[in-house]
């Protein structure tokens, strides 16, 4: 099928049209914040799922009900998507929502309300690789090509939700002072009660250390694998065949070592470089 048939442009960036429509996109523009909602903001395989199944968690003290009884993409529902407007009413204040949008694209009710935004980073070149292995195994995206020809695509923006620095320039030049927190993901893999006690602080939520190490052992990546409501299975093989690649695939910092030759990592490296030259923030990772 052609990249017509399969994305929407909206704004320049590349949506799947599986999961987007004019309609969706219309209604995120038009949706009420609310003060108390808590919006997730990732760029395409940082960790989606992962905060999917944290932030409901955190916010309800440690009640694993959501976790066990509600699919992931209606738990904290994407912005963006169509399933937004099915499951709207259904959501529970203090309500999480979870955005691929860079800041630019978020609607008016999102700047004049006091929704915090916890906004999630993950090393570019295991975005690479994680992605590479999702377009091959979700059937509603282009094939990737060859690993070379998708770090291309992905360094040109022709993939999910466009350039990856695009995204990290948005949020990170956005004025949102105490309303915006800054997780990676390699600090989440590395100590995940450290980061959920994090969440937890910024969400004002008091969770004792009993509950942070209840969420933590029921978000780990092998939790997650075995969660049916988070592990992508109840969706048909045919849109996402697990046969090829499963969606929680490796779960971990640094596998880009296994996939990029040298001229490769030069290649990324001094692009992203470049296009982060003179910005007043700096990465949290050594792109080397
Ligand atoms: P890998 O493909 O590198 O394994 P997203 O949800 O944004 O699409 O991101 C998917 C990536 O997050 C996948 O990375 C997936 O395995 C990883 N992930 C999801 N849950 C995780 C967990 N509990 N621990 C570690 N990684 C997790």
């Amino acid at each position: 099928m052609s990249s017509e048939k399969m994305y929407l442009l909206h704004r320049g960036l590349m949506l799947p049209k599986d999961a987007h429509s004019v309609e969706s996109l219309k209604f995120a523009q038009e949706f009420t914040f609310q003060d108390e909602d808590v919006t997730v903001v990732v760029y395409p395989k940082s960790g989606t799922v992962w905060m999917q199944e944290i932030l409901p968690l955190v916010l309800n003290g440690g009640d694993l009900t959501p976790i066990q009884t509600v699919p992931n993409w209606d738990r904290v529902p994407w912005l963006e998507e169509k399933r937004l407007a099915l499951v709207v009413d259904k959501l529970k204040s203090p309500r999480g929502l979870v955005t691929h949008f860079p800041y630019h694209l978020m609607p008016p009710s999102f700047h004049s309300s006091k929704a915090k935004v916890i906004y999630v980073m993950r090393n570019p070149k295991d975005i690479v690789v994680s992605s590479y292995y999702y377009h091959k195994m979700a059937e509603f995206l282009e094939p990737p090509g060859t690993f070379d020809e998708f770090i291309e695509k992905f360094l040109k923006g022709k993939v999910l939700f466009g350039k990856w620095t695009d995204h990290v320039k948005s949020w990170r030049g956005a004025d949102l002072g105490h309303r915006i927190m800054y997780i990676t993901y390699e600090e989440m893999v590395q100590d995940l009660p450290a980061a959920i006690r994090r969440i937890s602080d910024f969400l004002g939520r008091k969770l004792s250390e009993e509950a942070i190490q209840k969420i933590a052992e029921h978000c780990s990546f092998r939790s997650m694998k075995n969660n049916n409501m988070s592990n992508f299975s109840l969706v048909p093989k045919k849109y996402m065949n697990s046969d090829i690649s499963p969606f929680l695939r490796k779960g971990v910092a640094g596998d880009w070592k296994n996939h990029f030759s040298p001229e490769q990592l030069a290649r990324l490296t001094s692009v992203i470089r470049k296009e982060l030259e003179g910005e007043s923030f700096s990465l949290p990772w050594s792109l080397d």
